[in-house]
């Protein structure tokens, strides 16, 4: 039988205020017993902790109840609680990324804790999706609204302004900012690998200068959704593609997770829905399903796309006519706030693209760096078509992430989805730059067919593929005849 409802009762009566003193004093009271049952657990008292945690139970059903009495809430809460997962789905890329920061001070036991904790709000988020799917009313035919959302604590808002505090956090009104339609997501396809740090700090430097660390590595690539229309930064690798893994590969790419396009549907995203596609370069694991997308136009620089040999009516040959982007010197502007940006080394015709949402910018990078470490280390990987090109890359990357909050989005290292996840703004250091002993061989002196070693995009001149890429020292199977 349904119980009569409390709700409201106290609110607006002079009990009111009496009610909200006690639902706050007995919401701290949680917080305090809490923290007493972990000091009494780690001074041996296991019964005291029991009876301090029973203690901190009763007191946060108390802190409930006298809410519930005031009102605090609304009684038709399938609203708020479709905010508050927003809350809990970012509080586990927050608490993560606070966790890291928590290690990296040497914290490791307090790290290790705090990592399981974000878990468990991802997976908050998880059962209160499935709780609204299963009782939440559809609200279908509801005049499309504003979503406000806390930047405290995440907590979304739909109406037609913020709320006057944060359920949440109790943050004003004032804390609260305009969702913008701008969404950005990584679309995942593989995972659990590893490269070593000589392939991704060593371009250009004397072999054994950059000691040899095993580091974490995946594949993703972007997808832009401006909330007009979806727009690609690369295409994956083909499905029909495997790549060999060797004990003498310095990068793998993991496991498979799905193939690229079902990645992409996965995330609520048809193949026919994509409007554009740009392209960061050449290499098959940036352009591999490119056939995939009928109604795409294909946005590559003029260099690229020559070097593919792309036909088609849908091929954008682009020549960045569109002046300077910041301290870039030549961009193309595809849509309000995005930006295709000329940036050669890793390739001669190289670009990187950047996604202006109010304050912040999104680094669509392709490969100007296998993984953050050779970013804040100043590092080039040894991938480049144009050692002193991708040296003045770097450089400008670097300067912009210094000069504008930026969220460093690379298809290779985890590091790329998690910086996403977090919306986390890149920090870096003044690092010199280590100056180049490689010599670099000259391509148009080249004789025979060209391979290209599918992984890392070595070029090999010949009648038959290297035994082994002397860069990435995958076998001769990687390479493939151009
Ligand atoms: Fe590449
Ligand atoms: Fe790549």
């Amino acid at each position: 039988m349904l119980k009569e409802s409390l709700h409201g009762l106290t609110k607006g009566t002079e009990l009111e205020p009496i009610m909200a003193a006690m639902a706050q004093g007995e919401a701290n009271g949680v917080m305090m017993y809490y923290a007493l049952a972990r000091l009494a657990k780690e001074q041996g008292l296991d019964d005291a902790a029991k009876t301090f945690i029973e203690a901190a139970n009763q007191e946060a059903v108390h802190a409930g109840f006298y809410a519930v009495l005031n009102g605090k809430y609304p009684k038709d809460f399938w609203q708020l609680v479709a905010g508050v997962k927003a809350t809990e789905v970012k509080g586990e890329a927050t608490v993560k990324a606070l966790a890291d920061k928590v290690r990296a001070a040497g914290f490791t036991q307090a790290a290790d804790e705090m990592e399981i904790f974000a878990k468990q709000e991802g997976h908050h988020g998880v059962i209160l999706d499935e709780l609204l799917k299963k009782y939440a009313p559809k609200n279908s035919t509801a005049p499309a609204q504003k979503t406000f959302v806390c930047s405290i604590c995440g907590y979304e808002h739909i109406g037609d302004a913020p709320p006057a505090t944060c359920p949440v956090c109790g943050q004003p009104s004032t804390a609260f900012k305009e969702k913008s339609k701008l969404k950005i997501q990584a679309v995942r396809f593989y995972d659990g690998g590893f490269m070593m740090k000589s392939f991704a700090c060593g371009g250009g430097l004397p072999e054994g200068s950059i000691a040899d660390e095993k580091l974490r590595s995946s594949l993703q690539n972007y997808v832009i959704d401006t909330g007009d229309e979806i727009i690609l930064v690369d295409t994956g690798t083909p499905a029909e593609m495997d790549f060999p893994v060797t004990e003498k590969s310095v990068i793998t790419f993991g496991d498979k997770i799905v193939d690229y396009v079902d990645a992409l549907k996965n995330l609520g995203y048809a193949p026919e829905k994509v409007s554009k596609i740009l392209v960061t370069h050449k290499h098959p694991d940036h352009t591999g399903e490119l056939r995939a997308f009928p109604n795409a136009k294909i946005f590559i620089s003029r260099i690229e796309a020559d070097d593919m040999n792309l036909t088609g009516d849908n091929v954008v040959r682009v020549d960045f006519t569109d002046g300077a982007y910041k301290n870039f010197p030549a961009c193309q502007k595809i849509a309000d706030g995005v930006y295709y940006i000329f940036a050669p080394g890793h390739t001669k015709g190289n670009s990187i693209v950047i996604v202006e949402d109010g304050e912040k910018f999104f680094m669509i990078h392709g490969d100007v760096t296998y993984t953050d470490e050779a970013l804040i280390e100043n590092k080039l990987s040894v991938v480049f078509e144009d050692l002193n090109a991708a040296r003045d890359t770097l450089k400008r990357v670097r300067d912009f992430i210094k000069a504008n909050r930026t969220v460093y989005l690379s298809t290779h290292t985890p590091l790329g989805y998690e910086n996403l996840a977090a919306e986390k703004i890149m920090e870096l250091p003044d690092v010199e730059e280590t100056t180049a002993a490689e010599t670099q061989f000259d391509t148009s002196k080249a004789v025979g067919k060209k391979w290209i070693c599918s992984v890392c995009g070595y070029e090999h001149f010949g009648d038959a593929p290297p035994e082994i890429c002397p860069r990435c020292k995958q076998p001769s199977t990687a390479f493939k005849v151009q």
